[in-house]
């Protein structure tokens, strides 16, 4: 039956943790996946996490979520994008299901899409999460890319992603990281996110932002949904997919959320009836815990408030090792510019290295990262911050 299956490809970031796994050496360093360590190196489990679990231990039962998710899960969710007092969220505007993370949100879209909108493509930033490129493609949404990232200035080509955007065809469907892009952690500034608001609204384009990382990038929620609201604010009806695998540190309960904002609450009605009818053939509703999770901490103002500081903590310590990172290569006298470590935010640091050069480090130093040169800030620790930066030294020196 099976005989002309070929072994599929790497990905391009699970295959490094892979690899990583694999590797026997005590020195081995993992910056591959975007997976939160405690400064051990260690996975964390947040304090708020942890409290909301010891109040839902023996209280829940395993029934069926509906198709569309925990309610409760939801519109805690919907707040935290669109805004404590959002009136789109009162006049019950927004269509949101739970989705299966910030993917599942993302291939739900794409479905919708590729079900409602057959002759449209996707708009992709250059460059962007791997995942992106495969989610379009199994959805059969054809896709485009628009210029991102400046590789000499390693900041963001904002004059040609406004090209693209004005180059794009009236109405046509855009990828937009809302915060701490993927891979770059290069992120447009508030002017610009109004720029390239009128631009959109100029050429009725529509904006779905993934928002992986909300409160990665400065460390408060709220400001990092800065990109959506100036959205709300110019009037465009967008969609969202969240995903509390980063911020609440809920990588393997796959906890997120698809919403779009429609013309009205009929309209509302209707799309999110057609999301639910895109889940259930695929896996019929999501599952439970990591949904009474959320909703128990973001629903008591005393566990949400823990979440903020906890949130704020994993972003500093991650800060912190920008700097530490960028003072060990500069102290090494290495003769290239290493600002852009500090300058870039989120999760990821951009660094520049080639792929020759990562494999060297995979190679000699034992230090795994995705070959694109992305460094997961979340995995650089105190306790191995020198010996990352001697070897980036070493392989980008010689
Ligand atoms: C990453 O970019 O490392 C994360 O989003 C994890 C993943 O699923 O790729």
């Amino acid at each position: 039956w099976w005989h002309s299956v070929e072994p599929a490809p790497k990905d391009p970031i699970l295959g490094v943790t892979e690899a990583f796994l694999a590797d026997p050496s005590p020195d081995k360093v993992n910056v591959g996946v975007g997976a939160y360590r405690d400064d051990n190196g260690k996975p964390v489990v947040l304090e708020c996490v942890r409290e909301a679990e010891r109040r839902i231990a023996g209280s829940m039962n395993m029934e069926y979520l509906p198709m569309g998710g925990s309610v409760k899960m939801v519109e805690e969710t919907l707040k935290l994008a669109y805004g404590d007092n959002s009136e789109f969220i009162k006049d019950k505007r927004v269509a949101a299901v739970q989705a299966l993370s910030g993917t599942g949100a993302c291939r739900l879209f794409a479905e919708f899409q590729k079900r409602f909108r057959p002759e449209s493509q996707i708009y992709i930033p250059v460059p962007t999460w791997s995942n992106h490129h495969n989610i379009w493609r199994d959805a059969q949404v054809p896709q485009r890319t628009y210029h991102y990232y400046h590789a000499e200035s390693r900041g963001l080509d904002f004059a040609s992603l406004m090209d693209d955007v004005k180059n794009a065809p009236s109405g046509s469907f855009f990828l937009l990281h809302a915060c701490a892009h993927n891979p770059t952690g290069v992120d447009p500034s508030e002017e610009q996110w109004r720029e390239i608001s009128q631009q959109f609204k100029a050429k009725g384009h529509f904006a779905l932002f993934d928002m992986a990382y909300q409160g990665f990038a400065s460390g408060d929620p709220e400001r990092d949904a800065k990109s959506i609201r100036i959205f709300l604010e110019d009037g465009h009806s967008i969609g969202i997919a969240q995903s509390y695998a980063k911020n609440m540190g809920l990588y393997g309960q796959r906890v997120g959320c698809l919403s779009v904002l429609c013309e009205d609450e009929k309209q509302a009605v209707a799309v999110k009836s057609q999301l639910q009818m895109i889940a259930r053939p695929m896996y019929s509703n999501p599952p439970v815990h990591g949904a009474l999770i959320v909703s128990t901490i973001l629903g008591d103002p005393e566990l949400k408030q823990l979440w903020l500081k906890e949130v704020k903590g994993m972003a500093d310590r991650i800060i912190g090792m920008r700097t530490a990172l960028r003072e060990n290569l500069e102290n090494l006298g290495s003769s290239l510019s290493w600002k852009h470590i500090t300058e870039q935010i989120g999760m990821f640091c951009y660094s520049g290295m080639t792929p020759e050069q990562v494999d060297r480090l995979t190679k000699e130093f034992h230090i795994y990262m995705t070959r694109n040169g992305r460094i997961s800030m979340a995995g650089v620790t105190t306790g191995n911050v020198r010996y990352l930066a001697n070897a980036i030294h070493v392989v980008t020196e010689s």
